[in-house]
């Protein structure tokens, strides 16, 4: 019987990975899902939610710098490895958390989590026979409101599903902060990739047919991943990010 859905919320710094753990631990039990957050950033001060299971109880970062004498950026690389020798005692405390979402928050800086092996090896280790494992990638919105930043952060995604050989859902985050103008762009981009065909003519000086080749690959891997515009602040269309969750968790059914 598989218990949990453990729910990899990864993504660059400040594009709102813990904004959304809260925002959707929240939304998800309004609506009667049982929820459950994970912090596993050593390095992050201030959380304004207060997780069910903190690596920071067992690694911080202010601590590794003062014991190893080490400058800030050292200092996250070796709290994440670390972290990999207390994953006994969060999965031991993982045994304790209800049936349902384990939200988990991975740290700020996401080439620290996702491209050391340490990273992965956290991944593989939570994701245990009990459970079964998706991720959700934060996009920043308000970054990506010119053709080719929105590409690039497209390819990090695309980074993320080869490196995390996880059930991918891509957020599109903060778009409660775009001009409607903006947003309806974005969600032209989002519904057909090769629209922004002729924007990135004009705003690049890459070579068309190479431009052509990246569009027709990214549309394509927009076929197999979802991309959901999404306010962590406003919860707005959470439903669907729920709704793609759930087919993996589920086959689609709600909690009874
Ligand atoms: P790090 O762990 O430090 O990399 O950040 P993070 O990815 O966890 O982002 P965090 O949730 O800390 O959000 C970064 C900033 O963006 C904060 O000031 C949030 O309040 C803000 N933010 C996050 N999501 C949204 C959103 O949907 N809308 C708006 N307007 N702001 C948001």
């Amino acid at each position: 019987m598989v218990k949990y859905l453990v729910v990899f919320i990864v993504g660059p710094a400040g594009s709102g990975k813990s904004t959304f753990t809260s925002s959707f631990k929240d939304w998800l039990l309004s609506q009667s899902t049982p929820a459950s957050t994970i912090n596993l950033d050593p390095a992050v001060e201030y959380l304004d939610y207060d997780p069910d299971i903190d690596i920071r109880e067992y690694v911080f970062v202010r601590d590794v710098i003062e014991k190893y004498n080490l400058g800030p950026n050292g200092a996250i690389i070796a709290s994440v490895d670390l972290a990999v020798e207390h994953l006994d005692k969060v999965q031991a405390a993982m045994e304790d958390l209800p049936e349902g979402y384990v939200l988990v928050d991975t740290p700020g800086q996401m080439e620290i989590f996702a491209y050391r092996q340490s990273g992965t090896y956290i991944v593989s280790e939570l994701c245990s026979s009990s459970s079964l494992c998706a991720a959700v990638f934060m996009v920043d919105a308000s970054i990506a409101t010119q053709p080719y930043n929105f590409l690039s952060q497209l390819f990090l995604s695309a980074s993320m599903y080869y490196r995390l050989r996880l059930p991918l859902t891509v957020a599109v985050n903060k778009i409660d902060v775009l001009e409607d103008m903006e947003k309806n762009r974005l969600l032209n981009w989002l519904s057909d990739v090769e629209s922004m065909e002729n924007e990135l003519e004009f705003a690049s000086n890459v070579d068309r047919v190479f431009t052509k080749r990246v569009l027709r690959l990214l549309s394509d891997f927009m076929e197999v991943v979802p991309f959901v515009p999404v306010s962590a602040k406003t919860k707005e269309n959470f439903e669907q990010v729920y709704f793609y969750l759930q087919q993996i968790y589920r086959g689609g059914e709600d909690f009874e």
